[in-house]
């Protein structure tokens, strides 16, 4: 079977899904005919999209998770358990950017906020998320862990984001290991520049000077484009892929740019 009919009724957690990456994902999960758990920090907005999805068909219910404390994951788990009577898979999606500086003038803290949502969020949604999928006996169960660009490359001035983002890599390897003989595949989604909310009040000239400086084919990503990705991961069309970190980049982690000299250039007239 070649289309994604195999994600019908499955049941799926996706964190930080008020907004950016997230959302897109779980719309998308929900279009085609999966339950959905919205969780994230910011209620009101998770509330609207359930109701977009409920709006559009779709089936999806919204709590409040704060990814970074063990108390909330655990009530998470146990809220989609309650509702939707088994579990599928998680999307662990939530994620925070920090200011660019140099290494040294991160401050604890900053490391501290950062790596407890972007690194041990993940471990959280991963730890009792996995446990629920083994107790529902999933037929293809599914971890997809948002790590990013940064998570496979190294990052002026982003020690702290990059250095979070690759243990989210390690955990997705690892744990694709641990879990391979009970049919649970974990993969992490690396996404390049994507149009989220980071970038609702650059002017348009920004927008598209850092297109330019960042992604090869000159645009930036658009959150359906990595929501596309975290659907084939979820459906059984990939069941054969485990502990990969895959980009969504447009090309930019394939290697340096270098301007291109165009011998026939009058072909793409
Ligand atoms: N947008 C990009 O270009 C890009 C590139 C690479 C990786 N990523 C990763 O994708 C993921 C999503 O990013 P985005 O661009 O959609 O960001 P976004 O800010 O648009 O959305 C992030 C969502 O996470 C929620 N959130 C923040 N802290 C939380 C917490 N402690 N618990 C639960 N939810 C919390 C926010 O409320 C928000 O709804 C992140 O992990 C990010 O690092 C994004």
């Amino acid at each position: 079977m070649t289309d994604f009919t195999s994600v019908k009724n499955k049941v799926a957690i996706v964190t930080g899904a008020s907004d950016g990456l997230g959302k897109a994902i779980a719309m998308c999960y929900a279009e085609n005919g999966m339950k959905v758990v919205v969780s994230d920090i910011d209620a009101e907005k998770g509330h609207s999209v359930v109701e977009e999805i409920k709006a559009s068909g779709g089936e999806a219910s919204f709590i409040k998770t704060d990814v970074s404390k063990e108390e909330d994951v655990k009530e998470l788990i146990d809220f989609a358990i309650e509702t939707y009577g088994r579990l599928d898979g998680i999307v662990n999606n939530a994620g925070i950017s920090a200011e660019s500086r140099p290494t040294h003038e991160y401050s604890l803290a900053e490391f501290d906020k950062l790596t407890s949502i972007d690194l041990k969020g993940v471990f959280l949604g991963m730890k009792f998320g996995v446990e629920a999928i083994l107790k529902s006996k999933a037929s293809g169960g599914f971890v997809v862990n948002v790590a990013s660009l940064a998570g496979l490359l190294g990052n002026s001035s982003m020690a702290i984001y990059t250095s979070a983002k690759h243990g989210v890599v390690g955990l997705t390897k690892s744990a694709a290991l641990d879990y391979a003989p009970y049919n649970i595949t974990v993969n992490a989604i690396c996404p390049g520049t994507i149009k989220t909310s980071i970038w609702r009040n650059a002017p348009e000239e920004v927008i598209q000077q850092y297109a330019k400086l960042l992604s090869p084919n000159g645009r930036l990503g658009d959150p359906k484009e990595v929501a596309h990705l975290a659907l084939f991961l979820a459906s059984d069309l990939a069941r054969y892929i485990s502990g990969s970190a895959i980009t969504v980049d447009a090309g930019s982690s394939a290697g340096k740019l270098t301007p291109t000299q165009w011998s026939h250039p009058e072909i793409l007239d």
